[in-house]
């Protein structure tokens, strides 16, 4: 979503701040905008659309800022008010000069709108950000640290906010509350964004900012207070990836080169959490005692968009394996139904960014209720890694694409630990435990093979890019991966898809087969393997193309559909990684070929940061 880039240093800020917002793109956005400081005022300019327009725009400045040394930025996604130049941010506060940027929703902005304008405030935007700038303005008696202070004294909501003040040079104050703030400690300069990939090009140390927290830098001076507890001192933190990870390295998309990382990914997450002689999962971030392993009651998976879906193939691996209860649920609502939940329930809440707001809530909510709860996370010093205090992170590297992919198998990838684990302290004996593990560390090869058939994949997506609509069909531990496939394919080709259970494909969405609405089946060799079978002539005898994911060498199932792709042989709790790579391709394909914008698909954001 939104995206926040600041800088105060010796350099120019300005190519600072514009390769942070190019950085930022990624995570979705409509418009975006500067402000940086000049001798005279600060100087805000706005533009509708990419970064590129913004970057135009300032040529025609012809040099007049180049010489400034510190400001703020920021991309938007439309929360309050279309995406215009207008309402992009920054925006100013009154007359003193002062310019803000904002990721979050003041939620009283109305009352306090009304308030501002009886004090004789105007608005020239509809955005709740431009209220909190004429906030902060109206407290502003020398001090921007003490006026933002005391503004977010009134304000309801969440924020990650960053503001200059024209009266005091070369000071950036940043606050957090609900959205991710991060600090970067250079050498005589400080570079602050909302995500570390904004400031890694300049460097890896990093102090990630607390709930509540506000910090006045200067330099690489920093001051950093607890909103009504004084001064506080926050962690220095070494941030473990590259510049390198987050560039596209000679792909023509982030996803399909974070579809190819993915071998690399998956071994970087199971490494060293594999003991091969006991045949058991190594998770210590999970932090379970043998006590509370033994009483574990049920496991309550939430989670949103594909990492819900993930949950879905660790809901069934853990009863499968393990014997123990296991529900999956989207987060908005395990949040908001007053769920049951006993202080012997795991909750694991997964999530790549960490800082997803249902997620989050649901993460809360459940620590309130007293479970232990357990963050499953890629981004790290995330909130929810943070806040679960049990994490176990993906180390899959940063995920630019806003279609998840490699996440995903990862995320599988420690599920399917986690079943090992929990399997292994209740009724699976060394012996089949040892079994698990070599299925498991053969994921990697499994995803290599499939990506081998990425030619393959192309040609046979050519002959789907013309449908209007698709289905996903799959059963057992291949119906998530029905579900994740048709999430894909919509999300980035814009075609609609949905993913259905192979049985409950006859219970209405039938009805709309036809030549031009193909169906993609889960068909790989293993229990039900005859049902989907069975389903997919039933499809055909309605017209619909039938694409088959079937496992190599097997020519029944190749001969029962219209076009296939092979993935390996294995057992079905591994297959769907290699069989969700291939969809991952297809997807990839089919977009590609209909031109979409596939690493930044219309509408959507990476990190969802409201409700
Ligand atoms: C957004 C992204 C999805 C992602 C979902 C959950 O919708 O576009 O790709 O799966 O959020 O995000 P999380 O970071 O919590 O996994």
């Amino acid at each position: 979503m939104c995206g926040i880039v600041a800088y105060t240093g010796s350099r120019p800020a300005l190519p600072v701040l514009l390769s942070g917002l190019k950085r930022l793109e990624y995570r979705g956005y409509d418009s975006s905008g500067i402000a940086v400081e000049t001798p005279d005022k600060i100087a805000v300019r706005k533009a509708k659309g990419k970064v590129s327009e913004l970057v135009n725009l300032l040529d025609s400045d012809e040099g007049a800022l180049d010489q400034s040394t510190c400001g703020i930025a920021h991309t938007r996604w439309a929360t309050h008010g279309p995406p215009t130049t207008e309402n992009a941010h920054p925006h100013a506060g009154g007359k003193n000069g002062i310019a803000l940027v904002h990721n979050g929703i003041i939620e009283n902005h109305r009352a306090l709108r009304q308030k501002l304008e009886g004090e004789g405030y105007i608005f020239l935007s509809e955005t709740d950000t431009e209220v909190l700038a004429h906030l902060v303005d109206s407290k502003y008696e020398g001090s921007l640290v003490d006026a933002i202070t005391s503004a977010l004294g009134e304000v309801e909501g969440t924020y990650g906010l960053a503001a200059v003040a024209h009266a005091e040079p070369g000071k950036l104050v940043v606050a957090r509350r609900g959205s991710p703030i991060v600090i970067g400690l250079g050498e005589n300069e400080t570079i602050v964004a909302s995500d570390a990939s904004a400031i890694i090009k300049y460097t890896r140390q990093a102090i990630y900012l607390d709930d509540n927290d506000i910090a006045c830098i200067c330099g690489s001076d920093l001051d950093i207070r607890s909103l009504g507890s004084g001064a506080v001192s926050r962690a220095t933190s070494e941030i473990d990836w590259s510049a390198d990870a987050a560039e596209k390295g000679g792909y023509e998309h982030y996803m399909l080169k974070e579809i190819f990382e993915q071998p690399e990914s998956i071994r970087n997450t199971l490494r060293g959490r594999m003991d091969a002689d006991r045949g058991n999962a190594i998770l210590s971030g999970l932090n379970l005692s043998p006590r509370e392993l033994a009483d574990l009651y049920r496991v309550l998976i939430v989670g949103c968009g594909t990492s819900m879906n993930a949950g879905l193939v660790g809901e069934y691996a853990i009863e499968d394996f393990a014997g123990v209860l296991a529900e999956v649920e989207q987060a908005a609502e395990f949040r908001y139904r007053n769920p049951i939940i006993k202080s012997s329930d795991l909750v694991v809440a997964i999530s790549q960014s960490g800082e997803t707001a249902d997620t989050l809530a649901a993460v809360r909510e459940a620590i309130d209720k007293g479970a232990l709860v357990s963050g499953l996370v890629n981004t790290v010093g995330s909130t929810i890694a943070r806040e679960t205090g049990r994490g176990i992170y993906l180390h899959a590297g940063p995920e630019i694409s806003v279609a998840s992919t490699k996440a995903f198998t990862s995320q599988v990838s420690v599920l399917l630990m986690m079943a090992l684990k929990f399997a292994r302290s209740r009724r699976m004996s060394r012996e089949e435990g040892r079994q698990m593990v070599r299925e498991i560390k053969a994921i990697p090869e499994l995803v290599e093979r499939t990506l081998a058939q990425n030619d393959h994949i192309a040609k046979v997506a050519e002959r789907y890019l013309d449908c209007t609509s698709a289905f996903f069909i799959g059963r057992g531990y291949l119906y998530p991966v029905a579900l994740e496939g048709a999430l894909k394919l919509k999300e980035i080709s814009y075609i609609h898809a949905e993913g259905y259970h192979a049985a409950e494909l006859k219970h209405g969405p039938i009805a709309l087969l036809e030549a031009s609405v193909p169906v993609i089946a889960l068909c790989n060799k293993g229990p039900g393997q005859d049902k989907t079978l069975g389903n997919v002539a039933e499809c055909q005898a309605r017209d619909s193309r039938v694409l088959g994911i079937v496992t190599e060498g097997d020519t029944e199932a190749m001969a029962a559909v219209d076009d296939y792709i092979e993935v390996p042989d294995c057992p079905l709790h591994t297959a769907v990684v290699p069989s969700t790579v291939a969809l991952q391709l297809l997807s990839y394909h089919i977009a590609r070929l209909r031109g979409c914008a596939i690493d930044q698909p219309r509408n959507l954001a990476k990190s969802v940061t409201v409700e």
